[in-house]
C-alpha cells in the first residue's frame, strides 16, 4: 500500500469532505493524505472545513473560464500539478469533460445520492435526486460510490448502501438521512479501499479484494 495523494473536488457544504478528513485523522488511509481541495464555488463551506484542518485548497470557478472545455483543461492541469493519485468528487456539481477523465483513468471516484442506476444521469444532482425518488414513491433509496467515466454516473460501481424512505420525508429530510446513514460511511470506505490497492475493474465491474 503506497502513499497516495488524494485531491478532493467540492462545491458545497462538504459533509463528504469532512468524512474523509475524519477518516484520515483516524488513520484509515495509511500514509495517504488529502493533499488538495479544489472548490468550484468560492463560497463553499467545504473550503472552511479544509482550512480548519490545514489542508491546502484553491478555488476554480467555472465562470472564470470560457467553456466546459477550457475549465476541464485547467482542472486537469491543476490535478496533474498536484500529483494527484486519486481524485474524489465529493459533491462536485460542475460539469467536466473527458479531458479530466482521460488523464485519470479509473482514478476518479464520485459519490451519488441514490442507488444507481435509479435517479442518476444528466440533471440528477443534489436535491433533484431526492425529489425524483419521492415523486416515484420508492421505499428505499441510498448512495453509490463509483468510478467516473465520460458518460454521467455510468462508471463501475464500487460501493452502495440502501436507506429507507419514510412516508413523511421531504427531499431535504431524505437527503440528510442518506448523507448520515450511507454517504458518510461509503465515501471514506471507498477511499480506503482505493488507497489499499484493493479495487480492480474487470468487464466494466469492480472487484474488491478481501483484506489480507
Ligand atoms: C451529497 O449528497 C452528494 O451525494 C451529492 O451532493 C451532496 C453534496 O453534499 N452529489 C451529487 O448530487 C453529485 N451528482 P456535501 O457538499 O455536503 O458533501
Amino acid at each position: 500500500m503506497g502513499k497516495k495523494n488524494i485531491a478532493v473536488l467540492v462545491s458545497g457544504g462538504g459533509t463528504n469532505l469532512q468524512s474523509l478528513i475524519d477518516a484520515q485523522e483516524n488513520d484509515r488511509f495509511g500514509e495517504s493524505r488529502i493533499t488538495c481541495v479544489i472548490a468550484s464555488n468560492p463560497d463553499a463551506y467545504a473550503l472552511t472545513r479544509a482550512a480548519k484542518h490545514k489542508i491546502p485548497s484553491m478555488v476554480m470557478a467555472r465562470k472564470a473560464y470560457a467553456d466546459v472545455h477550457a475549465y476541464s483543461a485547467a482542472l486537469r492541469d491543476a490535478l496533474l500539478a498536484a500529483h494527484a493519485d486519486l481524485v474524489v468528487l465529493a459533491g462536485f456539481m460542475t460539469i467536466i469533460d473527458a479531458q479530466v477523465f482521460d488523464a485519470f483513468p479509473y482514478r476518479i471516484i464520485n459519490i451519488h445520492p441514490s442507488l444507481i442506476p435509479s435517479f442518476c444521469g444528466k440533471g440528477f444532482y443534489g436535491l433533484h435526486v431526492h425529489e425524483a425518488a419521492l415523486k416515484k414513491g420508492v421505499k428505499v433509496s441510498g448512495a453509490t460510490v463509483h468510478f467516473v467515466v465520460p458518460e454521467c454516473d455510468a462508471g463501475p460501481i464500487i460501493l452502495q448502501k440502501a436507506v429507507e424512505v419514510r412516508d413523511d420525508d421531504t427531499p431535504e429530510i431524505l437527503q440528510k438521512r442518506i448523507m448520515a446513514e450511507a454517504e458518510q460511511e461509503l465515501m471514506p470506505e471507498a477511499v480506503r479501499l482505493f488507497c489499499e490497492d484493493r479495487i480492480t475493474v474487470k468487464d466494466g465491474k469492480t472487484v474488491i479484494k478481501n483484506e489480507e
